[in-house]
C-alpha cells in the first residue's frame, strides 16, 4: 500500500478528487497518510478533516528561515513514512534537499500542457491568465514528476482542454480542473500505486 502525503495551500479540489478516487476504487494500492498545507487557513485540511485523515499546517512563517522551514516539511514527511509526495495546489517551491530525498517520488499537477505556460510565476490563476492573454485554443493539464527544475520534470499524463470564447481566467481555471485535473491526477496516482510508471533518461513511459 502506497502511502501518500498530499501537499496543498488552497481549496483543494484536487485533494478530493484523490479522496474520492480512493473511495470508489479509482486509485487502488494507495491511501492518504498526512495532508500538509503552508496555509493554515486552506480549506484543503477541512476537507482531509473530514475524511479522518491527519492534516497539519507548516508554514514558513513559524521559521527564522527557508532553510529551517523545508527541514521541518521533509522531517514530517519522513515521520508519516510517505511513499510518494503529491503536490495538489502546493504553491511553494520544493526545494532539492526534498526532491533529493524523494527522487521521482513526488509528482506536481500543473493546469497547463507543459511545456506551455509553465516555470517561474506560472501557477494558480496566473497560468490561465497567461493563456487568454496569448490566445491560445488549447489548453489543458499535465501530472509529472518534481525535479530540481520549475515545472520541467519527466511528463507522467497530460490532457487537452478547448479554450472557449468569452472564457475568463476563472471559467477557464474551472473547465481545466473538471476536465482535466481531477481526472489525471487520481489516474496518475494509481498507475504508480500499481507499478505502472516507468523513468528512464528523464522520460516517463506507462506500463499498460
Ligand atoms: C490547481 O488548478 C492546480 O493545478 C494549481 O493550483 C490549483 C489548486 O486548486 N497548481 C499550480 O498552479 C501549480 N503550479 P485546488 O486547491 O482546488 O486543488
Amino acid at each position: 500500500m502506497l502511502k501518500l502525503g498530499v501537499l496543498v495551500s488552497g481549496g483543494g479540489t484536487n485533494l478530493q478528487a484523490i479522496l474520492d478516487a480512493i473511495e470508489t476504487g479509482k486509485i487502488t494500492n494507495a491511501e492518504v497518510g498526512i495532508v500538509i498545507s503552508n496555509n493554515p487557513g486552506a480549506y484543503a485540511l477541512q476537507r482531509a478533516e473530514k475524511h479522518g485523515i491527519e492534516a497539519v499546517c507548516i508554514s514558513p512563517k513559524q521559521f527564522e528561515n527557508r532553510e529551517d522551514f523545508h527541514k521541518a516539511l521533509l522531517s514530517r514527511l519522513k515521520e508519516s513514512n510517505v511513499d510518494l509526495v503529491v503536490l495538489a495546489g502546493f504553491l511553494v517551491a520544493i526545494p532539492p534537499v526534498i526532491v533529493e530525498a524523494y527522487p521521482n517520488k513526488i509528482v506536481n499537477i500543473h493546469p497547463s500542457l507543459i511545456p506551455a505556460f509553465c516555470g517561474v510565476g506560472f501557477y494558480g490563476l496566473h497560468v490561465h491568465e497567461g493563456v487568454l492573454k496569448r490566445g491560445a485554443k488549447v489548453t489543458g493539464a499535465t501530472v509529472h514528476f518534481v525535479d530540481t527544475g520549475t515545472d520541467t520534470g519527466p511528463i507522467i499524463l497530460q490532457k487537452a482542454v478547448e479554450v472557449q470564447p468569452g472564457d475568463t481566467p476563472e471559467i477557464l481555471q474551472r473547465r481545466v480542473m473538471e476536465q482535466a485535473e481531477w481526472d489525471i491526477l487520481p489516474r496518475a496516482i494509481d498507475l504508480i500505486a500499481n507499478g505502472k510508471v516507468c523513468v528512464a533518461d528523464g522520460i516517463a513511459t506507462i506500463k499498460e
